[in-house]
């Protein structure tokens, strides 16, 4: 089936907290935007027309695109912003993904308050491998107190950290906890014995959260667009850019229950200490009991945090077999680090004694450039990047001990990592920062990969012969150990320009980002698609 959307972008009044008459931009007047919901197989044309007062794009996250990064939307990486006053037709086919997944702006912060779910289906007359009575779509959100373009500006120009957002939201309601939100509480209303699927998409741009539901037992079932096994647990962990399809029963006894994020900050202070709340209601219940407050890891709680994720198996089933490779022709290792740079001679910067704080990946700060690398990829312009990104870290270190090359300053230019068509991919991604920083949720576009080891401190080789090949995790975000290691798998059978980089906004700004540039195979199927006629202009200044 074909599908049509129309998205607008515009400034739009919306009430929070105490204030009453802030604009921010949203998608057709909505926070969170709305939802797109189709099955595995139809394609979906999105008309995307800007009325907002700058350009904006918008990226269909964990959809693979396959042969088509004309609409994959990253700012400056497969596109030029949509100039004000102009629209651009995105076109999304769901060929493999099945469960939940979520759009969202690509430009600077901008995904603050514009983002929204995609929901897909199985398809026509197949079921899902589980079984539930209703769905709720629950978005997660972080919201700021000014405009998150100027945050972000105004950090960067400081070389110091981006200020914190004021609050969390399910679906746009900060929860009782907040001040003058005590109207604004989202809530489920259950009826006992049902069970109930909650799709759980964290848009949020800074802080990995925990999710629970005080007394009631989760179980996670899919995550990213892939089904899991089914995993019970008391709480998920979840990162900016992660999505999850949980299942939970009401079979509890009083009249609500709340439900809970709360963040997951390893080593500093949380961005926010505060939690949002949300209300599971019984419906038809007399008992007047008070509900008490769910227990959740705290935040600094990183076994609880670890625990979660390692657990995480996909499904592996008839119908939905994993495809893990084991012929690995590609193997590549890229250090994930927070770094501080010598503060430039014109500037006061508010880092750590006076430097500038950037992110890299190799060393390598990602400096985005002005026109966009598939169209420069695409018709051969050169000077816009480089293919030189390493295939090894520029310098090993003792992760875990030896400290002394945090020391160094990385480099700033915009350096793309090369692969042939087909290549069976690892790709190791070792954290670096011990003291400081957090763990880094790694999204890489046009893809899920297969997660075959994780763990702390520094990789070895010895742990290839131990990585589960037969049912980890297949998804598109990965938290990455801020002092451990994570190893992902995937089939390079998606040619085209792909941006890889942490879905911690902080981070991304910062430069944690690389792209990978995956050619053409030799037979016709096996190419990029050409680009439709109405792409964004860009400008070369
Ligand atoms: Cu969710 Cu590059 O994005
Ligand atoms: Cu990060």
């Amino acid at each position: 089936k074909v599908l049509f959307y129309d998205f607008v972008l515009k400034e739009t009044p919306i009430e929070m907290l105490c204030e009453t008459n802030r604009s921010v931009i949203t998608v057709n007047g909505l926070f969170p935007g709305p939802e797109i919901r189709a099955h595995k197989g139809d394609t979906i044309y999105v008309n995307v027309t800007n009325l907002g007062p700058y350009g904006i794009t918008i990226h269909w996250h964990g959809v693979r695109q396959i042969r088509y990064p004309w609409s994959d939307g990253p700012e400056y990486i497969t596109q030029c912003p949509i100039p004000t006053n102009s629209s651009f037709l995105q076109k999304i086919k769901l060929t493999e993904e099945e469960g939940t997944l979520w759009w969202h702006a690509h430009s600077d912060w901008s995904r603050a308050t514009i983002h929204g779910p995609i929901i897909i289906l199985p398809v026509h007359n197949t079921n899902y491998p589980y079984e539930f009575d209703k769905q709720h779509t629950i978005v997660l959100s972080e919201w700021y107190a000014r405009d998150t373009k100027d945050i972000i500006d105004e950090a960067l120009e400081s070389g110091g950290d981006p200020e914190l957002s004021v609050a969390y939201t399910i679906n746009g309601q900060p929860g009782d906890s907040y001040p003058c939100s005590n109207d604004s509480v989202y809530n489920i209303t259950v009826v006992q014995g049902k069970t109930y699927l909650l799709r759980i998409i964290h848009a949020g741009l800074n802080e990995e959260m925990f999710f629970c539901i005080a007394k009631h037992n989760l179980t996670v079932v899919g995550m990213d667009g892939a089904y899991l096994k089914p995993l019970n647990t008391k709480y998920l962990m979840i990162t900016p850019g992660q999505t999850m399809d949980v299942l939970v029963t009401a079979n509890q006894t009083i009249d609500h229950y709340y439900m809970v994020f709360s963040p997951f900050v390893d080593s500093i202070a949380p961005s926010n200490e505060n939690i949002t709340r949300g209300i599971f209601q019984y419906s038809g219940s007399k008992s007047s009991e008070t509900p008490a407050l769910p227990e959740l890891p705290g935040f600094k709680n990183k076994s609880g945090a670890g625990n979660f994720t390692t657990r995480l198996r996909s499904l592996n089933s008839e119908e939905h077999l994993s495809t893990v490779p084991t012929n690995i022709t590609r193997n590549i290792t890229i250090t994930v680090s927070v770094n501080e740079q010598p503060c430039p001679a014109n500037k006061t910067c508010a880092g750590t004694d006076g430097s500038m704080l950037s992110a890299s990946l190799n060393n390598i700060s990602f400096s985005t450039p002005s026109i966009s690398i598939l169209q420069a990829y695409y018709n051969n312009l050169p000077g816009v990047y480089n293919k030189t990104f390493p295939n090894e870290p520029p310098f090993v270190f003792d992760y875990t001990g030896n400290v002394s090359a945090l020391g160094e300053a990385a480099n700033v230019s915009t350096e793309v990592l090369m692969i042939n068509y087909n290549e069976e991919v690892e790709i190791r991604l070792q954290g670096t920062n011990i003291g400081v920083a957090e763990n880094h949720p790694m999204h890489l576009h046009g893809y899920s990969f297969y997660v075959v080891g994780m763990g702390d401190g520094n990789f070895s080789d010895s742990y290839v012969s131990d990585y589960n090949t037969v049912d980890p995790p297949y998804i598109n975000t990965v938290g990455v150990p801020k002092n451990g290691w994570t190893a992902i798998r995937f089939k390079a059978d998606n040619p085209g320009v792909w941006f890889m980089h942490c879905h911690l906004e902080r981070h991304a700004s910062w430069g944690m980002d690389t792209v990978l540039v995956v050619g053409d195979g030799k037979l016709k199927h096996q190419k990029v698609y050409p680009p439709p006629s109405d792409m964004p202009p860009c400008t070369v200044s």
